[in-house]
This record gives structure tokens, C-alpha cells and sequence, in this order.
């Protein structure tokens, strides 16, 4: 389990926000420096409260935003299914914000007041894993959180490496809109069992629940072949695996580097300077679930 699992402490009263000019408005009164800004969707866990932890630990002023957002769903129904539970998130944030600090929780016309018709070329990065499987997924992130960016104006935004891919695209996108933006990434939580935290683990069927684990078990074993195997036979293993299981099917396993998310092929092609991690989508049911683990070579 990673160490920095979150504590409770005492529950607040922070300031809820549903509108662009009201939030501009007590961010400005504010005027509080550095501003931190925590993007999430809600149905909230303790993976988002560990992003929201080290915004406070590091901002006197801190910005979580729920807003469940259309344009990076690829899939009508993954959009209605997606959990919704506003009454616990801000019960949630109740015990980790201040009363300084903000939770914007805007409606789609606030966010999006005309049709974003935005496109966004991000070339591999959009091409590989999620990108591959769920297109116009990334050009809806990249559609919100460059909105979201421009309304809050952070100093400081939290992603956590979780949506690992995610990270590299949203680095993309300050890079290319000149975003001044500093982008802190938090390591991934775990459940005891190890299944990576996720809205959607709440949508899992029991027994598919309590299998799940299988998924962080199967790529951390094959993190720990990386210095006997080649990559073929790590692939495979993971993919045989994993098919094993009743009810779970890989989508996508690719070992990549951390900044291009090039697929390494053949182990030689790694690059000792590089860092490398390998990331899988798997589906069970209509649910997708994805995790990432480095890969060391010694
Ligand atoms: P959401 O899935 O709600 O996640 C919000 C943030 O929490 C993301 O940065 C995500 O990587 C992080 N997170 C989720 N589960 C985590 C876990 N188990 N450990 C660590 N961090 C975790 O990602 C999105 O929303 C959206 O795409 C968003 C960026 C808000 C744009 O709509």
C-alpha cells in the first residue's frame, strides 16, 4: 500500500462555488499566492484526497473542482454510468480543505457557455493506449482542464499518475499554450488489496471486486522480469494472465517511456536515462479499469 495514505482531520466549512464569475470573484478577494488546483470529476477517494492533502500542504490557497465533464467521454453510456455523489465529496473535502479554500462545482453551460470545438494535436501521445481505445478522450482533458486553467489561473495544478498518460498529454498542453502552470504529479493509491483507487471500482459486480486485484498483481510481477525477459515474452505473460481470469480481458499493455509513451518493442531499445512504466487497460463487464507500474532495469 503506498505510504502516504491520507488522515482525517477535523471537518471545515469551505467555500462552495457554481459559477465562473463567483469563483474569479473570491479567488481575486483572496488574492492568496501560491493558488493550487485540484481538476477531479467527484465520486471522490482517497487517491483524489492525497492530491488535495499536497495542495494544502503546499498553497495557503487551494481550488478542487468537480465537474463531471461530457467532451472526454468517448462513450454515451460510461458518461451517464459515471458515479455521482456530490453530497460525499463534499463531505470528503470537508476534512481535508480550510475555510480559506474553494470547491468549484460548476454546470456544463458555465464551463462550456458555447460548444468547444477545440482541436488539440498532441500526435503519439493521443495515438498510443487510451488515446488508441478511447478517441477524442484527450482533446476533451486537454478542451477541460485548458478551460478550467483559464478560469481559476493556478499556480500550481495536482494530476495524479493514476491516468498516467493523462500527465504526459496535460505537460503537452502547457507546453504548446505557453501555460505557466506548474504540474505536480502524486504517486497512485492503493486499496488494501492493492486495486488501484478508481470512481469506477464502485460499479465493479462483487465477485468481479474482489478478483480485480489481479490486474496490479500481474503487472508488478511482470515489472519484477524485466531484467531475465525480453519484451514479447512480458507482454505475453501479462496478456495470458490476465485472460485467465474469468470476466477480464487486457485492452492494452505497453511498456513506454514516461515523456514520448513510445511502446518499447525489444528490451534493447531501453534507455538506461529513460524512465519506463508499464500501463494496462483492462475490461470486465462494461467497466474499464486502468493501472501503471515503473519498470526498472537494474
Ligand atoms: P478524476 O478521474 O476525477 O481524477 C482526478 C485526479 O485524481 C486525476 O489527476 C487523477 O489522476 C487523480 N486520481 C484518481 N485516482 C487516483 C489514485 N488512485 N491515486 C492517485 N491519484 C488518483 O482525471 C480526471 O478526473 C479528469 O480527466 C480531469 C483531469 C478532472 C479532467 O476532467
Amino acid at each position: 500500500m503506498a505510504k502516504n495514505h491520507v488522515k482525517f482531520v477535523k471537518k471545515i466549512r469551505m467555500k462552495i462555488v457554481s459559477t465562473v464569475k463567483e469563483i474569479q470573484k473570491q479567488i481575486r478577494e483572496r488574492n492568496q499566492f501560491p493558488l493550487g488546483f485540484v481538476p477531479t470529476m467527484g465520486a471522490l477517494h482517497e487517491g483524489h484526497m492525497s492530491l488535495v492533502k499536497d495542495a494544502v500542504a503546499q498553497c495557503p490557497l487551494v481550488v478542487v473542482s468537480i465537474f463531471v465533464n461530457p467532451t472526454q467521454f468517448n462513450d454515451k453510456n460510461d458518461l451517464k454510468n459515471y458515479p455521482r455523489n456530490i453530497d460525499g465529496d463534499l463531505a470528503l473535502l470537508s476534512y481535508f480543505l480550510r475555510e480559506n479554500d474553494l470547491v468549484f462545482t460548476p454546470g456544463t453551460e458555465e464551463i462550456y457557455p458555447e460548444e468547444d470545438t477545440r482541436k488539440f494535436n498532441f500526435g503519439n501521445l493521443d495515438s498510443v493506449m487510451e488515446g488508441l481505445h478511447r478517441p477524442g478522450h484527450f482533446n476533451g482533458v486537454a478542451q477541460v482542464v485548458s478551460r478550467l486553467f483559464e478560469i481559476v489561473t493556478p499556480d500550481i495544478a495536482w494530476f495524479g499518475l493514476k491516468d498516467f498518460q493523462q500527465v504526459a498529454v496535460i505537460k503537452e498542453l502547457c507546453r504548446q499554450t505557453g501555460s505557466k502552470v506548474k504540474i505536480i504529479t502524486s504517486p497512485i493509491i492503493r486499496e488494501k488489496d492493492e486495486l488501484a483507487m478508481s470512481s469506477r471500482n464502485q460499479l465493479l459486480e462483487q465477485d468481479i471486486r474482489k478478483r480485480a486485484p489481479v490486474i496490479y498483481k500481474t503487472i508488478r510481477e511482470a515489472s519484477e522480469m524485466i531484467n531475465q525477459k525480453d519484451i514479447p515474452e512480458i507482454k505475453s505473460f501479462v496478456e495470458k494472465r490476465i485472460k485467465n481470469e474469468d470476466g477480464f480481458s487486457v485492452e492494452y499493455f505497453e511498456i513506454v517511456d514516461d515523456t514520448e509513451l513510445i511502446p518499447v518493442i525489444r528490451k534493447a531499445e531501453m534507455n538506461k536515462e529513460k524512465r519506463y512504466f508499464g500501463c494496462i487497460a483492462v475490461k470486465t463487464g462494461n467497466i474499464r479499469l486502468i493501472d501503471n507500474i515503473e519498470f526498472k532495469l537494474a
